[in-house]
């Protein structure tokens, strides 16, 4: 038995033998916690908290990818061309159609199509945008946008390109676009606003004032982004993300990986390149994906962030049951992984690295971890041995180094990681806290690649953060084993038609972000990990009271993290012993009054995390904690 495990048995022993005191007496007699700080037992994982994403929700497109004008390539449905309508000023008469055999690229081989039968200076017509339900503006920025363009004859041009308020009907940036050809071309514009309030409740037009059959397609329009990165992220929301000091990105899915269909799938191959080679493809929530959040940029995501890739590649399985049997018809999905994984790593002089090299990122990207699939549980098959190891030999005999992620339990190979999904209620991971506490530490490693309390919409209220908080006390003690972990899904669009999936982590509207109770919870501990997890006891403490220490030696510093998921306040003597406490300590303190108080786009700080200090005398404390609280207790050892 290894010094941790004896520790946790020990714990669990001594815990149990105040059982016999009424629960009057437990609620008068502090807790007892002891931390030995220089006993540590086991390591923590330096790339515990990391990230999970996919597209649902409008995760990408109407959500962190900055693109502001939905449908921008003109896809139609029984509803007609989506979020598109026709402008008819004045005395303008004209329609709007989808063209099928005319295109700016193979991959868009169709367009809109803008017949003018009467327009002029006065009475101009054109087509309108409604974005991703509103197109935010604010003052004094700058939106670069472009389109594909050709017409009939040089005389219907040139175009109108106009930003304008949806109640006032008001311009509010505008300009014209000249030169219009008779064969498709990309056309750039510029629009700056002046001194506008803030507001969401914009529109985009495109219009002529002359007769004659205009061609559109992949219309786009961008704000200011992250790092300024063309075809780039929205700021407020890399800026949360980047509070959260992820350590990894797990991608492109989720089910968005998988598709409903084979042919549905995340085809890597044709998310990369110019946009106009990217055709799009049907996510599994129910939209179209643009795929202008393509493989590259998931990777210049992690840059930006720091971030390590977690690349899932497509192992032939989809959510609807088609699946590929191992053996010569996988061959190709193998061959595909091959070269994704040369895309992202592989020098210039390889061809896709090359090829990645020609899409603007010379330098390869680092990659440790590969995931073989998603949830390959659900393959009834009983394909998903086979499929995982033909994966594996071929891409351990290129790639020795990697470590490849199974997605369910597999025996022809020992995998070298296993990837395990929770959504659960806050009850269960209460009860749940020490799942891997005695998890065999000679098996593979555990990544849980996807959790969540599911209580709360759109995102989750405060009682799910305390579920969150008790399983991540549970996470951190045992980081020797569960070396990554990343809360799912992390973004949803608070429109209602934008949602398919509740609670999310962070929501937001086109013009505002919030993070939920168990984002803040989230924030804390990230914040907040040392590299070692110290002997600890404790005793007494109510059923719904978890902790988690970890410490930084070096830094001399512990971190203390408490979870108090009663409504009645937990006093704690805590012990520390092996080391000197300094004078003071730094409490971070996020609570709430009740399990259903949440954060709104409304109100998106009515539960944030508080700064406090602590006075601290010798190595001994008598501590409060309060009641539906999480509290990280940072301590300087002298
Ligand atoms: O996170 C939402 C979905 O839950 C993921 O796409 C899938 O992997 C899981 O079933």
């Amino acid at each position: 038995m290894n010094r941790r495990l004896a520790f946790c048995v020990l714990a669990e022993t001594l815990f149990l033998l105040p059982a016999t005191i009424t629960p009057a007496q437990q609620a008068a007699r502090p807790a007892e916690l002891t931390i030995q700080v220089d006993h540590p037992v086991s390591s923590v994982s330096p790339t515990l908290y990391g990230l999970m994403t996919e597209e649902i929700n409008h995760s990408y497109d109407g959500g962190l990818y900055a693109e502001m004008v939905q449908n921008r390539t003109f896809r139609a449905d029984w509803s007609g061309i989506r979020d598109w309508f026709l402008v008819e000023r004045g005395q303008a008469d004209a329609k709007m159609d989808i063209e099928t055999t005319t295109g700016p690229s193979t991959s868009l081989p169709h367009s809109l199509r803008l017949d003018v039968t009467q327009a002029d200076a006065g009475s101009p017509t054109g087509v309108l945008n409604s974005g991703y339900w509103g197109m935010a503006l604010r003052p004094n920025t700058t939106y670069q946008g472009t389109f594909y363009a050709k017409e009939d004859s040089p005389q219907v041009g040139p175009v109108t390109v106009s930003l304008v308020a949806n109640q006032s009907g008001e311009t509010i940036a505008s300009a014209a676009v000249s030169g219009i050809g008779t064969a498709w071309q990309q056309y750039h514009f510029t629009l700056k606003t002046g001194e506008v309030e803030p507001s969401a409740a914009n529109h985009l037009e495109l219009t002529v004032a002359h007769p004659g059959t205009l061609w559109l397609n992949l219309v786009s329009l961008f704000p200011p982004t992250y790092h300024n990165r063309p075809n780039g992220n929205r700021p407020d929301l890399m800026e949360m993300l980047a509070a959260m000091h992820p350590a990894f990105l797990r991608f492109p899915g989720g089910n968005y990986l998988e598709g409903d269909n084979i042919r549905d799938r995340f085809d890597w191959k044709k998310t990369i390149g110019p946009l106009v080679d990217r055709p799009g493809h049907p996510s599994p929530w129910d939209y179209m994906s643009t795929d202008g959040m393509g493989l590259l940029e998931f990777l210049e995501w992690c840059e930006d962030l720091h971030m390590q890739p977690v690349l899932a590649v497509y192992a032939g399985y989809s959510l609807n049951g088609e699946h590929v049997n191992p053996g010569p018809d996988l061959d190709p999905y193998v061959q595909s992984a091959l070269e994704e994984i040369e895309y992202v790593t592989g020098g210039a002089d390889t061809e896709w690295g090359a090829k990645r090299a020609a899409d603007g990122h010379p330098k390869p990207f680092q990659l440790t971890y590969v995931e073989i699939g998603n949830e390959d549980f659900f393959d009834r098959s009983g394909s998903y041995d086979g499929r995982y190891a033909q994966f594996y030999h071929a891409i351990k005999a290129k790639y020795p180094d990697l470590q490849l992620i199974a997605t369910a339990p597999v025996k022809s190979v020992r995998p070298d990681v296993i990837d395990e999904h929770y959504y659960v209620r806050a009850t269960e991971f209460f009860h749940d806290a020490r799942h891997y506490d005695k998890t065999d530490r000679n098996g593979p490693k555990i990544f849980v690649g996807e959790w969540a309390t599911r209580e709360g919409t759109p995102t989750p209220n405060f009682g799910a953060a305390l579920g969150d908080a008790a399983w991540m006390t549970g996470l951190e003690r045992n980081s020797d084993i569960v070396i990554m972990a990343s809360y799912a899904p992390l973004f949803v669009n608070i429109n209602p038609l934008a949602m398919q999936w509740t609670p999310d982590l962070i929501g937001y509207d086109a013009l505002h972000s919030y993070g939920s109770p168990s984002y803040y919870a989230q924030v804390m501990f990230a914040s907040h990990l040392g590299k070692e997890t110290p002997a600890s006891i404790l005793e007494g403490a109510g059923a719904r009271f978890f902790y988690s220490v970890t410490e930084d030696r070096a830094a001399k510093r512990v971190y203390l993290k408490l979870v108090n998921a009663s409504s009645e306040p937990q006093t704690l003597d805590i012990h520390f012993s092996g080391a000197h406490l300094a004078a003071q300590a730094r409490v971070t303190t996020l609570a709430a009054h009740d399990t259903q108080a949440t954060n709104t786009i409304d109100h998106p700080d009515a539960i944030v995390p508080v700064e406090s200090t602590l006075a601290v005398s010798g190595d001994n404390l008598h501590y409060d904690v309060p009641g539906y609280a999480i509290q990280v207790l940072q301590f300087e050892l002298r």
